[in-house]
């Protein structure tokens, strides 16, 4: 018998993990959110009690030791995520994680391999795949409505760059800000990308630059049938309101 709920954990409730967390107690019936975890307890607290999430921990091994739970939400700095999703799907546990799995090809490798060998599912959190939007655009190219693309161009923009404390753990700009036009790119194009060249800058907060990391890049693609692309990040954009 098919179960009627899913028994979930989140893991970080920074940011992304309230708004996860919210989703999954407020707009998901077929979610039941028992268990919060986060090293910063007072934010595992606070969220839990937002979203009457039964138990906040400060540590995430007590989500994956309880048999009660059939998933996780990985929502912790980036530089967390290849451990967690392995010693998720050790313990057995369907995973939902954030982007990126990791910087190292190494351990997003180690990472994959546990969850083929543990047999669990995986998604991680590449949202813009499932905006209307994009997904009109996709429908466009795979349909044929607009002929065979020759050129894409993506012109991205965060509305202002993370702090310098955030860099420390997002990987920089392509893992964290990028990642998505990355993603953009091969699923509106349907094709992999073959080449790629990149430059950056920093141009928008000097901070940014002394914390090892780029807040502007153009970077050029060049996919497996020949068609070129182009990224323009900013993670600056303006609102004039
Ligand atoms: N898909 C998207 O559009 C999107 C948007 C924002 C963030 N993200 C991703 O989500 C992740 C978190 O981003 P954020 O903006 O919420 O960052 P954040 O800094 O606001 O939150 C991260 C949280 O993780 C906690 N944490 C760190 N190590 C932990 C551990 N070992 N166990 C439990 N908690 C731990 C921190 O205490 C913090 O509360 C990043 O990987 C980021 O790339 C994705």
């Amino acid at each position: 018998m098919t179960k009627q709920r899913l028994n979930l954990g989140v893991i970080g409730a920074g940011m992304i993990g309230k708004v996860h967390a919210r989703n999954l107690a407020f707009y998901i019936p077929t979610a039941n959110l028992l268990m919060i975890a986060d090293i910063n307890e007072q934010a595992a607290r606070e969220t839990a009690e937002h979203c009457h999430i039964p138990k906040a921990v400060k540590d995430y091994h007590e989500i994956l030791a309880n048999p009660e739970i059939d998933a996780v939400v990985i929502c912790s700095s980036s530089n967390t995520h290849a451990q967690i999703i392995g010693e998720a799907a050790e313990a057995g546990k369907h995973i939902f994680c954030e982007k990126p799995i990791d910087y190292s090809l190494k351990k997003i490798d180690q990472a994959l391999s546990l969850v083929e060998k543990h047999g669990v599912k995986l998604q991680i959190g590449f949202n813009r795949r499932f905006d209307p939007d994009f997904a009109r655009v996709r429908w466009a190219v795979a349909s044929g409505e607009i002929g065979e693309p020759h050129l894409l161009h993506i012109i991205s923009r965060d509305p202002e760059p993370p702090t310098p404390e955030y860099v420390k753990t997002s990987g920089g700009i392509f893992m964290d800000m990028t990642i998505h036009d990355f993603d953009m790119a091969r699923y509106l194009i349907g094709k992999e990308v073959v080449e790629i060249y990149a430059a950056g800058g920093v141009r928008i907060d000097p901070e940014i630059g002394k914390a090892g990391d780029l807040d502007t890049a153009l970077i050029l693609l060049k996919f497996e049938d020949g068609t070129l692309g182009t990224i323009d990040n900013s993670e600056k954009a303006d609102v004039w309101i």
